[in-house]
């Protein structure tokens, strides 16, 4: 049970809520189901990358899946074993490769033959063998929404089967570099377990076709895209996604790693804001909120679902339809619309479920909004792990720049 009117008037709205001890149950289920074999999950930083939250996975025994030097350095800031990062992503600066390499982390995921020619080249100025894993994409149709579906050829990440051959070739005979994983991620929010299945046991075939030629891939990256409950999914039990991918890796001796985001945070937050006013425009009736799109995106740029919860409301009050929106000057600044809810006043709280991925990390500064603050939630009690930005904050990397006459 959480205390939102208390936690709201603590440390005001809007607020990011985020249930440790939700995470760690999540983190649990997700390792029990791999028990039988040797694995790692990586959580993927880009979900909710608060260095707390981080820290407290790390303390899980988590790794991270990085997607920018940035990402890197945040988790070995909280304090992640360099040996469990690893580095993804479809384009890499060159000193993001160095600095990779540099921090001597597990290893640099690849995505394509141009990215191996430039990591070969910084390994062999640092006079270093890379750790190379390959992103091969299957080809295979997630079945989810268009903008985190990544196994299409269509899409721009990974290469072929054919080109992932070359590149292990490739590697294996260079001094400096030295190819231990391969990886795949077909896309996010997957609630269907057969298209995952199909790309496992499309890559573990490549992993045993890469073993004739003295290849041992020790590493094999089974990506994130586990889904959630938004609203009424139906769900991959991990058990099953586990014994799926088993059912594929028959003959080979591998480390399964996992990069899951989503599934370990997004449930775990909850995203607070109050009512500013309501207004009606003709018959359409808006409930204006002092959160906005700059503060979590997801329902302005994929329609996405979150369940709003108005506390303190009884069931059997009289309801009707509104939209839910915030103060930014965009039409597409709403949280939910044509939902049906009872009249509101000033003050008013609502809580927007399953904020704990792709919430926080997708905010801006847009409008000059400060980012709000970030609360952690666990064992009954509750810590600040981010103050809210103040309008300093805001202008502080411009400030001096002002002409002085
Ligand atoms: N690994 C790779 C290579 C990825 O690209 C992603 C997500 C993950 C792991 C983690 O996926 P997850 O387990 O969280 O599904 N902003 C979008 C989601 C973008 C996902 C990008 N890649 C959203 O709000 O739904």
């Amino acid at each position: 049970m959480i205390h939102f009117q208390a936690l709201a008037e603590k440390y005001d709205t809007p607020l990011y809520l985020y249930d440790f001890d939700y995470i760690t149950t999540q983190y649990n289920r997700l390792k029990e189901a791999f028990k039988a074999k040797k694995s790692l999950i990586c959580y993927a930083v880009k979900a909710n990358s608060n260095l707390s939250v981080i820290q407290h996975l790390a303390q899980l025994g988590a790794g991270c899946d990085c997607v920018s030097i940035g990402e890197v350095n945040r988790a070995l800031y909280a304090g992640v074993e360099n040996y469990k990062i690893i580095f993804s992503g479809v384009g890499k600066r060159d000193d993001e490769i160095r600095e990779a390499l540099e921090k001597d982390i597990l290893m640099i995921n690849v995505e394509s033959e141009a990215e191996l020619n430039r990591v070969e080249i910084q390994a062999a100025e640092l006079g270093k063998q890379a750790r190379i894993s390959i992103r091969v994409n299957p080809n295979i149709d997630p079945q989810t929404h268009p903008y985190i579906s990544t196994g299409l050829h269509e899409n721009k990440f990974g290469v072929d089967i054919d080109t992932a051959k070359r590149m292990y070739i490739f590697a294996k005979n260079s001094d400096f570099l030295d190819p231990v994983g391969i990886h795949f991620h077909i896309g996010s929010q997957l609630t269907q377990l057969e298209p995952i299945k199909e790309a496992s046991a499309i890559v573990a075939d490549l992993v045993r076709s890469l073993k004739v030629l003295d290849i041992d891939i020790r590493f094999f990256d089974i990506g994130g895209g586990l889904g959630i409950r938004y609203e009424d999914e139906e769900l991959i039990e991990p058990y099953d996604y586990a014994q799926a991918i088993f059912s594929t890796l028959t003959g080979l001796d591998v480390t399964i790693m996992m990069e899951p985001g989503r599934y370990l945070s997004a449930n775990s937050g909850y995203f607070l804001t109050r009512v500013l006013y309501e207004k009606v425009n003709g018959d359409k009736r808006f409930v204006i909120v002092d959160g906005g799109m700059n503060d979590l995106i997801r329902p302005s740029l994929y329609n996405a679902h979150h369940h709003i919860e108005i506390i303190g409301k009884g069931e059997d009050e009289e309801v009707s339809e509104c939209d839910v929106v915030g103060p930014v000057c965009e039409s597409g600044d709403f949280f939910a619309k044509n939902i049906a809810l009872p009249m509101t006043r000033h003050n008013d709280l609502l809580v927007i479920h399953s904020a704990g991925a792709y919430c926080a990390t997708m905010s801006s500064n847009y409008n000059t909004r400060g980012r709000v603050a970030e609360v952690a939630l666990g064992g009954g009690e509750d810590r600040l792990i981010r103050r809210r930005e103040t309008f300093e904050d805001m202008i502080a990397l411009e400030k001096d720049y002002l002409k002085k006459d």
